[in-house]
């Protein structure tokens, strides 16, 4: 009973007091902070690092009214900010707002967008009495964002109520003087509301100067329907896509005064602005000299990629995720391939045969223009392909799908492309991925054989004691999988299983319900055995094929899926195959008859002592008795 007659009379004397805070650096400072927000061990208010949303607001509330439908109070706030940009002056991510919410964690705001403090619905409506300036080095059009450079007065929404460019007034009729908010330099904020006049100016300057007398934004407008009797102050602010910190260095508060001033020379100290050498890191060696030419800067692939923002994300595939991406210097477009590599053992064997491989020049192969190495990564440039890969064209109810006469040249292609680099080039290269999402199709819909070579990065140095298998269930050989062997013949198989699949429009595994696996070289199989080869066409298809050329493709793929790799046929056979120079084998002459073809892919994953890399990406659900394959038999 006695304390709480004492806390009462306690919370009405604080409240009877006008507040006032000062902070010169952060380490003695009780803030409620949240998301990434984190007071550096120098004391450095740090609201992001890098990802994610921050809020910092002061613990207590603060008293803005008198009573629920009293005027606010006039309320003046200082503080000393600084955006950090990795990539220096250029390009920046999201701002910082300095917050009066009615709640301390804006648990609405989502990251990335809406500076952290509103959300898409809650966005302009007047019962948030929310108050927000912002510094926004973002310009978004959707809200009235002025440029990419600005500062802001938000009220319960992101439509500025009033904004302008980042600057100055400098003293003595000094003249205007721009500021650019992701310099990385400190600079200093004023926000001051008179609650007489209904007026809220917003100072800016650089760090070294006194307050400007003329704000930079001065708004008529009576914050008294926006702020509640009690509110939180602090501060929000979100990374964005590209890599930015946030830091407030001093803040300091005074409800019915002026801010109390920092002292300048005790705000901590920024870290070092040594982000950009190490951010664009590279490794290169004395051997990598001569590759000049195909070297590219990291920092160029990285301001081609917008930083690698996901938006530019095209894809992710067993060896590393692709990024589209402009070259800043010549505006060509290319995708970009990162390859996440710690061994740096056979690096230089494996470069090599990369740049040598990037040389060879086919039109059936995705031009390789260069490389770029830095820790633990090895990142690929290649020319970009509009249409990209051929897999969407071809299974989950494709939104565009290719007719026959395309399908047949991109058949044609994949094998002219497979054949020079299994004989047409010096060396025997074999392809080792050859499957429908590794084939890249220009602007004509030609095809492209992509990724070549790079299986053999996981071969160097590995640990010869275990088979690691390189490629994709479904494609792969059964002897690669029983022995871990790469030879001209598994390219076969798995060309085997493309044509399949482009004629059948169907991965050569599918998983329908549980359990139950397609296995579509059975499939196509017991159609062949019932004598009706055709019914295991694509049926987006329709009519329109040439009959002729759909059952030579999947007669080739079947003749391609033989469990004897000495039984299937060369590329160089293929090509002719598919140019009807030669005729294909009748596959009952071939001991498929009876026996069923003996698909003994099967056989090879069940060999538990087989490890398969986690790239691969599938999981190993595969059951060898499923009713096509026993039909089948
Ligand atoms: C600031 O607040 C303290 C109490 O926290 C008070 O003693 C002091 O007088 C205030 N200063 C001003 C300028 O209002
Ligand atoms: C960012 O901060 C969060 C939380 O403090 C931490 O978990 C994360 O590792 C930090 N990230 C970087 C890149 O510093
Ligand atoms: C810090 O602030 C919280 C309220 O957010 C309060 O509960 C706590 O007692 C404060 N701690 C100190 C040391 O002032
Ligand atoms: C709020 O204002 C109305 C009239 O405008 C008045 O009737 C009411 O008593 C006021 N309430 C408080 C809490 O001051
Ligand atoms: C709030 O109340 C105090 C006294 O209780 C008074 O001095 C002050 O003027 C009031 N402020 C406003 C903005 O009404
Ligand atoms: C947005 O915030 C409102 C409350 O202001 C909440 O009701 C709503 O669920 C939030 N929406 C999202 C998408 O977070
Ligand atoms: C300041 O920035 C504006 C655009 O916001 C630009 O038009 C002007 O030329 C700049 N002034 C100087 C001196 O750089
Ligand atoms: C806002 O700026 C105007 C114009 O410089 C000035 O007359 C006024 O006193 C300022 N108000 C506050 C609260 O700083
Ligand atoms: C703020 O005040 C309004 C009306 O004065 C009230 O409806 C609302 O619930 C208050 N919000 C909070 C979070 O206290
Ligand atoms: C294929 O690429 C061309 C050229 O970029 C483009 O005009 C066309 O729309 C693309 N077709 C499909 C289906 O994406």
């Amino acid at each position: 009973m006695f304390f709480k007659l004492v806390i009462v009379i306690l919370v009405s004397l604080a409240a009877a007091e006008d507040l006032n805070f000062t902070y010169n650096g952060f380490l003695s400072a009780n803030l409620s902070l949240d998301g990434v927000a984190q007071v550096t061990s120098n004391g450095l208010l740090k609201l992001t690092n890098d990802t994610g949303l921050g809020h910092a607001f002061y613990p207590n509330p603060v008293t803005f009214k008198n009573s629920s439908n009293a005027t606010a109070f006039s309320f003046s706030t200082t503080f000393v900010f600084a955006i950090r940009s990795g990539l220096g002056p250029r390009l920046g991510g999201h701002g910082i707002a300095f917050v009066i919410a009615p709640t301390r964690g804006l648990p609405r705001g989502i990251p990335n967008q809406y500076l952290g403090v509103f959300n898409e619905t809650n966005n302009g409506n007047a019962n948030n009495h929310i108050f927000a300036v912002e510094l926004d080095p973002v310009q978004n059009p959707e809200f009235g964002d002025i440029n990419n450079n600005h500062v802001g007065i938000d009220i319960n929404d992101l439509r500025l109520v009033n904004s302008t460019p980042v600057g100055y007034h400098a003293l003595n009729n000094g003249g205007f003087r721009n500021l650019t908010l992701i310099s990385g330099q400190p600079m200093q904020v004023w926000v001051d509301y008179d609650g007489i006049q209904k007026q809220i100016n917003v100072t800016l300057g650089p760090i070294n100067v006194d307050k400007p007398h003329i704000p930079l934004l001065s708004l008529k407008y009576d914050l008294s329907t926006v702020l509640n009797m009690t509110m939180y102050v602090g501060f929000s602010s979100t990374a964005g896509s590209l890599v930015t910190s946030h830091y407030i260095l001093g803040w300091s508060f005074e409800m019915n005064g002026q801010a109390p001033e920092l002292v300048l020379s005790q705000l901590p100290k920024l870290p070092p602005d040594r982000r950009r050498k190490k951010k664009f890191a590279e490794l290169l060696e004395d051997w990598e000299l001569e590759y000049g030419p195909q070297r590219f800067k990291y920092k160029e692939l990285y301001m081609a990629t917008k930083g690698f923002r996901e938006k530019e994300l095209l894809g992710s595939g067993g060896f590393g995720k692709v990024y589209k991406g402009i070259l800043p210097s010549s505006k060509t477009e290319i995708a970009v391939k990162r390859v996440s590599h710690e061994s740096r053992q056979g690096m230089k064997e494996f470069v090599a045969e990369i740049i040598s491989i990037g040389r060879l020049r086919h039109r059936n192969l995705v031009p390789l223009l260069g490389y770029c190495r830095r820790k633990g990564e090895l990142l690929l440039v290649y020319d970009y392909m509009p249409n990209g890969s051929l897999d969407k064209y071809l299974y989950d109810q494709p939104v565009v799908t290719l007719n026959w006469r395309q399908r047949f040249r991109v058949i044609k292609g994949v094998a002219s492309g497979l054949f020079y680099l299994h004989e047409e080039w010096e060396q025997v290269v074999v392809h080792r991925d050859v499957k429908a999402s590794n084939i890249l199709l220009d602007s004509e819909f030609n095809a492209k054989l992509g990724d070549f070579g790079l299986a053999r990065l996981y071969d160097h140095g590995k640990d010869p004691k275990t088979t690691r298998i390189v490629g994709t269930l479904g494609y792969l050989a059964p002897e690669n999988a029983r022995l871990g062997r790469d030879t001209t013949h598994t390219d076969v198989f798995s060309f085997g299983a493309f044509l399949l699949e482009v004629a059948c429009g169907r991965r050569p595994i599918e998983t329908q319900g549980q359990d139950l696996d397609v296995v579509l070289v059975d499939l196509v199989f017991s159609c062949w055995k019932r004598s009706n080869i055709l019914e295991a066409i694509d049926l987006n298809l329709g009519s329109e094929f040439v009959a002729e050329e759909v059952e030579l493709v999947l007669k080739l793929g079947l003749l391609c899926s033989h469990s004897e790799p000495s039984a299937r046929p060369s590329m160089r056979q293929v090509v002719h195959y598919l140019e009807g120079d030669i005729p294909l084998p009748a596959l009952s002459s071939l001991g498929l008859s009876s026996g069923g073809l003996k698909f003994a892919h099967h056989e090879g994953f069940d060999d538990s002592a087989t490890s398969y890399p986690s790239s691969m990406g599938k999981e190993m659900s595969y059951v060898p008795e499923s009713t096509l394959l026993s039909g089948g038999r």
